[in-house]
């Protein structure tokens, strides 16, 4: 076990492990309760993982909700050392109402390689096919941009589909998309999936628009994987962010690249599918004569040359 990418069928089962302990929580409306199963489900497999893990993004600071927490150290303290992102459930509120879109997810990379985000809870992102990489301003105008990458997938800009989080602070982009003729894959949550939608070519061929820094590292290490390209840049939303970056000398202004988010590439992104969605399925829960089983749906993205693996596993529960 030299490269993370040898960790990959551990750390599927970490995931899957997580999708089947908060299943039973889809759709009922209780997204705290799933939240915390699938914590605990992810920690305990987790921990019996031959490596020196880091968990770089988590889900906060120690002793807060149920979480693996930022700078928690994971596996088993032998092997080598991975930086680890986790979203133990990516799209809470989808979850709760089993609406499409919901994964459990996990990004890994060889120790120090994954980029440490600071403060700023959001960041700006734009997320294109490995067709478009190399293709694209980043500082264009959306426009430009749709045009661009209109061009590299063969397309035209009315054949073009963006996926953009339901937001009030995205009204000016919807409209400038929109001007355009382009179409939009509009969700209220989730932009880790409309970003892997993006980088499959599966349902979306962009990603714009504000999200989670946290889950633009998770979304670096997918594009990574896949060849594909993404820009971040910071976009603190709230007085008390903007403040926060001022503090710690964070340009929101600059654009930072694919390559500074994970600066490897024996990267490696999973996801498991809790609810219904374009790329991994949901979660199918069912009997027969040997009684309860499960049914999880993962694909795993990894190398950096495009390397997909579709794992479903059936076990009984
Ligand atoms: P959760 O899984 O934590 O509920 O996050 C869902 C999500 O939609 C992310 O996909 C996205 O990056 C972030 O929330 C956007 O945050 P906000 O809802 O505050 O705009």
């Amino acid at each position: 076990m030299n490269t993370v990418a040898d960790l990959k069928i551990d750390l599927v089962e970490v995931c899957e492990a997580a999708a089947r302990a908060c299943a039973p929580y889809v759709g009922s409306g209780q997204k705290d309760e799933g939240d915390g199963l699938a914590v605990d489900a992810m920690r305990k497999r987790i921990n019996q993982v031959k490596m020196k893990g880091v968990i770089v993004i988590g889900e906060g600071a120690k002793d807060e909700a149920p979480a693996l927490y930022d700078d928690e150290e994971v596996g088993r303290g032998d092997g080598i050392g991975v930086d680890i992102a986790v979203d133990p459930i990516e799209g809470t509120n989808l979850f709760a109402r089993d609406a499409a879109g919901s994964i459990v997810t996990l990004a890994a990379s060889p120790a120090g390689t994954m980029y440490r985000p600071g403060s700023c809870f959001y960041m700006e992102k734009q997320v294109y096919p490995k067709a478009a990489r190399g293709k694209i301003d980043p500082e264009a105008p959306v426009a430009v941009r749709l045009s661009q990458l209109a061009a590299a997938l063969g397309k035209t800009v009315a054949e073009i589909t963006v996926f953009v989080l339901d937001k009030p602070r995205h009204q000016d982009l919807l409209k400038e998309i929109y001007g355009c003729g382009a179409k939009v894959r509009l969700a209220t949550d989730g932009d880790v999936n409309g970003a892997v939608q993006a980088v499959l070519n599966m349902g979306s061929d962009a990603l714009f628009g504000i999200g989670g820094t946290p889950e633009g590292i998770v979304t670096a290490c997918a594009a990574r994987a896949m060849g594909a390209e993404m820009f971040g840049r910071m976009a603190p939303q709230k007085k008390f962010e903007v403040e926060l970056c001022k503090k710690e000398n964070i340009d929101i202004k600059r654009i930072i690249t694919r390559d500074e988010l994970v600066t490897s590439d024996d990267c490696m992104f999973i996801a498991t599918g809790l609810t219904s969605g374009e790329y991994v399925n949901h979660v199918k829960i069912g009997v027969d004569a040997d009684g309860k089983y499960m049914t999880t749906d993962t694909v795993v993205l990894s190398g950096s040359v495009g390397n997909i693996r579709r794992v479903q596993t059936t076990l009984h529960v």
